[in-house]
Formats: structure tokens, C-alpha cells, sequence
């Protein structure tokens, strides 16, 4: 199976709607994004399923779920990891924090959790290195905080000033072994998306 179709697979499996408040679950069918509270949306599902593919998630990968939001994305990644993986959505806003902490327990893929962002901190570098990492917000740049918190031929899909990147980071290795964090980038197109808040 390619890329495009494991995540056609993960999507089948796990229908949006389940991860929309209530009152919005009869637009579930609708191309576009979703409002879920505080000013934030669930993602296009056209542009969550360009941003899986480009990610590649493989089975046993340790993900990275920057702006978990609804949680959908990180039952998504869970799916695509499978039960070897692990994957950590992070989410700066309490309340939907909890929402989508408490729609993913529901999926019984206990290998996934949400937790709240640490103010200040971008990512969750304490449970770095990762393979993959999504980032479902817009960035003002492309961060080197989020960079380092990839594994060395890592991959990172993240819109920066709405164009999507693909960011491969160099398996490089100075003399003492430690990982040179050099990265090789690729954009894949315009996007909108609400901004990631970086401070
Ligand atoms: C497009 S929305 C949610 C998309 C989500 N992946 C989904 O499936 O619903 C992006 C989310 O990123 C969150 N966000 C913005 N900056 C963040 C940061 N620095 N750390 C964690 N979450 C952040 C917002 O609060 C918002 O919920």
C-alpha cells in the first residue's frame, strides 16, 4: 500500500464527525474547515489528507502532533502508526485540550495521548526524538526548537507563512556522534491555516 492510500485507510477508519463538537458534526461532510471553539478549526480534510501523505508515517513511528486541536489528526497518526508507535499530540488551549484528550480515549489506541502545551515550549522536545512530526498551525519560521525535536532522517510537514514545507532533517553526525541538524526543505504548495502562536 502507498502513501495515499494508508491515509485513505486511516480516514475510512476514523470518520471526522466523531471528533466535532456536536453542533457542527452535520458540516462533517464538507470540504473545508470546521470552527471547534476559541477562534480554532478542524483542519480541510483535503489538506489533512496532503499533509499525511507527505509525511509518511510508517508503523512504529514516534509522532509528533503539534496543534492537536480535535484530536482528529492524532487519531489519524495513531491509526498510521499502529500499536508499535507512539504518538503525542500537543494542544495550547485548555479547553480543547480536554475535548480532544477525551475524543481520542475514546478511539482505544492508548499508544496516542494529547496533552497541554507547555507555555513557552514549542513541540514536546522531553518526548523527542521523533520520526515524524505534524504541525497543523501556521509558523511565522521554519523553527529550529522543532527541527532539533526530530530524529536524524526525521521528517516534519508544517505550513510556514502559508506554504506548506516538507523538511527532511540530514542523518548527519559530527566526530563525537551527535546529530549535525542540518535539514533539507521542500514546499508543496499555498495553504491557509489558523497561526501557531510561538511565544
Ligand atoms: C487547525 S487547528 C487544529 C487542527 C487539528 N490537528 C485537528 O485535527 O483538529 C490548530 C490548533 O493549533 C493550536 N496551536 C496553535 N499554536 C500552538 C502551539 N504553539 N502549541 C500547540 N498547539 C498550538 C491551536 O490552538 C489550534 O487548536
Amino acid at each position: 500500500m502507498d502513501a495515499a492510500q494508508r491515509v485513505a485507510e486511516a480516514m475510512a477508519a476514523w470518520p471526522r464527525s466523531g471528533f466535532l463538537p456536536r453542533r457542527e458534526r452535520r458540516h462533517a461532510g464538507r470540504d473545508g474547515p470546521v470552527p471547534i471553539g476559541h477562534g480554532q478549526t478542524n483542519s480541510q480534510p483535503r489538506t489533512v489528507a496532503a499533509m499525511l501523505e507527505l509525511l509518511d508515517v510508517r508503523p512504529g513511528d514516534r509522532v509528533l502532533d503539534v496543534g492537536a486541536g480535535s484530536a482528529w489528526t492524532t487519531a489519524l497518526l495513531a491509526h498510521l502508526t499502529g500499536p508499535d508507535g507512539v504518538v503525542v499530540g500537543v494542544e495550547r488551549i485548555p479547553e480543547i485540550a480536554a475535548v480532544g484528550a477525551a475524543s481520542l480515549e475514546r478511539t482505544g489506541m492508548p499508544w496516542a495521548h494529547v496533552a497541554l502545551a507547555t507555555p513557552g515550549v514549542l513541540g514536546s522536545p522531553s518526548h523527542g526524538p521523533f520520526d515524524r512530526v505534524l504541525v497543523s498551525a501556521d509558523a511565522q519560521t521554519l523553527s529550529r526548537e522543532l527541527v532539533d525535536q526530530l530524529r536524524p532522517g526525521g521528517v516534519m510537514v508544517i505550513p510556514v507563512r502559508g506554504w506548506m514545507h516538507r523538511v527532511v532533517r540530514d542523518p548527519g553526525f559530527d566526530r563525537d556522534g551527535v546529530a549535525t541538524g542540518d535539514a533539507q526543505v521542500e514546499m508543496h504548495g499555498a495553504y491557509r491555516f489558523v497561526p501557531l502562536i510561538e511565544d
